[in-house]
């Protein structure tokens, strides 16, 4: 009877061999010679197929729309890469550093895609994104990856300068040397796309017209001068090196995968805790509430048919008073999870206001339904209801994120 290992084709070579072994081998002295041979063609033939495979793969990869995504496992970023990956002629390359605010589990359901993959880096670390370009050949970038939370910047603004503002450096200069070596067909096909904010406009009275394309930049926060700056390097690129630039600038997104420190999760996650619902000054600021696959429809649009060099604001046509946001989610949290004794209204806490408050945000988004036809596809009522349905039902998400360091923050950040 056949042992492990040997009569069935082919024998272990690096077996130890007893008597019995040797005795068998001298038997069939002229068959163990081809199945060992056996052995080593089908190491061989692996090996091939291995090389072969891979090399496939780049070259598929190369012949797809591919996109480098920075900052692909933040909020607006996975949210980006599930809507493109829906395209089957999309392939993802996605550089993130996974600061406290990305989270690669985002990803889960694309994680092991052939037309996905993840690298960890930083965007500043101009060697990798270079290599990166020159690897992958990307069609396009799209780069999400910053330090994104207006609190964070006025405790520790120098973060929000390094990725902000040198990281986007960094990659201008890396995609302008990229550019360079592409020949022209391909390089007409090229985009890099910066995602900023409506931040970079500062802040409007009760009764200014939304900020348009041409509002002067007067950026309040750390974080929005950062972004300002970064919009400004972007825009340098493309009128000094030539560089296909496009811009947009979104007012505030909310929606699944959103890390809970800010507006609209926080408040979901501690209404359904019974917790204070920390609403800052007198909770009138007004914000323009666009739910994240809007936003992330209208940057594919832009990415598409958007004129190069040209900025597009993106907006939801939907100013609300912070306090209103929160009565909205009491009410909703009070509907869908177990009653409380009382109405989730009642853990409303005013606290002390966040230095240099922007009043008001609103956009005007109509240059990209003029000239690209996107407009916001969501209702407020229907994109909050999705939303607090998605962070009451995923628990498991909120476990991972809310972390040591995010009740750290949540104890300093609050308590003073
Ligand atoms: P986020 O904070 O949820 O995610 C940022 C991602 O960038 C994280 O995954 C993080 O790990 C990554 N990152 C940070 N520093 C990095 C670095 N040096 N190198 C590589 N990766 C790095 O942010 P978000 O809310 O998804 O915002 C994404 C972009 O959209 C930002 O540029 C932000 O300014 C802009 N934006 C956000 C909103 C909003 O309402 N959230 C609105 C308009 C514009
Ligand atoms: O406008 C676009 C910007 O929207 C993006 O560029 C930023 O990355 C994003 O963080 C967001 O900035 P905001 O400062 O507007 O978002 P935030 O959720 O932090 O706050 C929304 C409003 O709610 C703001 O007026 C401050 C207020 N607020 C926020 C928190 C966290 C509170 O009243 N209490 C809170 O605890």
């Amino acid at each position: 009877m056949a042992r492990a290992g040997e009569g069935i084709g082919f024998r272990y070579p690096w077996r130890h061999r007893t008597a019995a072994d040797k005795r068998n081998i001298d038997i069939r002295a002229e068959d163990g010679v081809k199945p060992v041979l056996f052995y080593y063609n089908h190491v061989l033939v692996l090996l091939v197929a291995a090389v072969r495979a891979t090399a496939l793969k780049q070259v598929r990869l190369r012949m797809r729309n591919t996109i480098l995504v920075t900052g692909g496992a933040g909020f607006i970023g996975s949210n980006f890469i599930l809507q493109q990956m829906r395209d089957e002629s999309v392939a993802i390359v996605n550089l993130d550093k996974l600061t406290y605010a990305g989270n690669p589990h985002n990803l889960e359901s694309v994680a092991s895609d052939r037309r996905y993959e993840f690298v960890h880096g930083d965007i500043g670390d101009r060697g990798l994104v270079g290599g990166l370009l020159e690897k992958h050949q990307p069609n396009a970038i799209v780069h999400f990856a910053a330090e994104s939370h207006v609190d964070r910047s006025i405790r520790g603004p120098e973060d929000f300068i390094r990725t902000n503002v040198d990281g986007t450096f960094a990659l201008l200069e890396e995609t302008r040397a990229y550019c360079s070596a592409l020949s022209d067909e391909t390089r007409k096909r090229f985009r890099f796309l910066h995602v900023s904010t409506d931040e970079v406009y500062g802040s409007l009275g009760p009764d200014d017209s939304p900020f348009c394309e041409t509002t002067p930049y007067a950026p309040n926060s750390p974080y929005a001068a950062s972004k300002a700056a970064s919009d400004h390097l972007v825009r340098a690129y493309h009128h000094t090196y030539g560089l296909p630039t496009l811009t947009t600038n979104c007012s505030n997104n909310y929606g699944p995968f959103q890390f809970p420190e800010k507006l609209i999760p926080l408040m979901i996650l501690n209404a359904r805790d019974g917790k204070p619902l920390p609403v800052y000054g007198d909770g009138k600021n007004v914000r323009d509430w666009l739910y994240v696959e809007d936003h992330c429809e209208a940057i594919a649009t832009v990415l598409h048919g958007g004129r190069l060099g040209e900025t597009y604001n993106i907006g939801g046509w939907n100013e609300m008073p912070n306090i209103e946001i929160v009565h909205t989610i009491c009410d909703l949290v009070d509907d869908a999870a177990p009653p409380g004794p009382t109405s989730r209204r009642k853990l409303i806490t005013f606290v002390k206001d966040r230095p240099g408050h922007d009043r008001r945000y609103a956009m005007d988004a109509r240059k990209i339904e003029r000239e690209l036809g996107w407009k916001p596809k969501a209702t407020f009522e229907n994109g909050i209801r999705k939303t607090v349905r998605w962070y009451l039902e995923n628990e498991e998400w909120l476990r991972n994120v809310t972390s040591g360091s995010y009740r750290q923050w949540m104890a300093t950040h609050y308590s003073s």
